[in-house]
């Protein structure tokens, strides 16, 4: 049985199954007030990704004994199995904890060997919206079970793109430039607040771009696989193919790609950068209508 039959008959529909449970918990917490901790100045977690976490991890372990799992909240379970789920129990902290709907339970599972990797199966289950999306390795991505594909829209200018900041290290990010150079040259930049969302909305054609810094493997594992099964394309900000450790995440409808690499080229070289408008002068001289 190949890689992705294997994937088709066993992985998606369980994943699928655990994803539900897990997101039906989170919105059990989200209506109630929960206490806010710090992983870092700006990095929150909260009692609900633990316990969405520990959900996924039970289930994980009793209909896949042996599987090896890194999740956000508890880190890596090494076993040497060739099989490797990437949980993120609760994609969209910062938003869930002030009460925004925007946020989602993403659950990437990799095949490994000893010298490669393919990511087979992924689901990003979005509790607020009921909406499922999901991919197997060489048979498309799906929402709510109906095939899904990115969008034709093939001239930047007219795109709409998403990114995100990072809470870690945050005062260390250039994105504010790249924020501003992509918001100008397209209909506009969306920062929602949950990376595997954002490369959903790619992968379903509500978004065509996404880049983000810094995104950890239980942000990107599910989405990217979603969002290439859809037809989209997801490198490094060089071109370069998108690795699970990359750190550097560019996805795209494949059709304006090329336009988006360009723009980092040039970004990244400080060449033809529009100045940020000096904000001392905004009191003297307000914009007109
Ligand atoms: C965060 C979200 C956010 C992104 C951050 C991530 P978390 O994940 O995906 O959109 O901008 O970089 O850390 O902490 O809510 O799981
Ligand atoms: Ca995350
Ligand atoms: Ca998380």
């Amino acid at each position: 049985m190949t890689s992705s039959a294997q994937a088709r008959e066993t992985f998606v529909p369980a994943m699928s199954a655990i994803a539900r449970e897990a997101g039906a918990l989170l919105l059990h917490f989200f209506h109630q007030k929960l206490k806010i901790e710090y992983k870092g100045e700006a990095d929150l977690v909260t009692a609900a990704d633990r316990a969405s976490e520990k959900l996924i991890r039970e289930r994980i372990a009793a209909q896949f004994p042996g599987h090896d799992i890194l999740g956000e909240e508890q880190g890596l379970t090494d076993s040497g199995s060739e099989y490797r789920w990437y949980v993120d129990p609760l994609d969209g902290t910062t938003n869930f904890a002030h009460g925004y709907p925007v946020f989602c339970v993403s659950l990437g599972l990799e095949r490994r060997s000893a010298d490669t990797a393919h990511r087979i199966a992924a689901v990003v289950y979005d509790p607020t919206r009921d909406e499922l999306f999901s991919a197997e390795q060489g048979s498309g991505a799906r929402l709510n079970g109906e095939p899904i594909q990115v969008s034709k829209i093939s001239e930047l200018k007219e795109c709409l793109v998403a990114t995100g900041f990072p809470s870690h290290k945050r005062h260390k990010s250039p994105n504010i430039y790249f924020y501003h150079q992509v918001t100008l040259r397209t209909h506009g930049v969306r920062r929602a607040g949950s990376a595997a969302l954002d490369l959903c909305s790619v992968a379903c054609g509500r978004f065509d771009g996404f880049w983000e810094f810094n995104l950890n493997p239980w942000d990107t594992a599910a989405g990217v696989l979603i969002l290439e099964e859809a037809g989209g394309k997801v490198t490094r900000f060089d071109g370069s193919p998108f690795q699970i450790d990359s750190r550097e995440t560019l996805g795209s409808n494949g059709l304006v790609h090329d336009a988006l690499l360009h723009e980092f080229q040039e970004i990244f070289a400080g060449r033809g950068l529009d100045p940020l408008p000096d904000p001392r002068i905004y009191p003297r001289a307000p914009a007109t209508p």
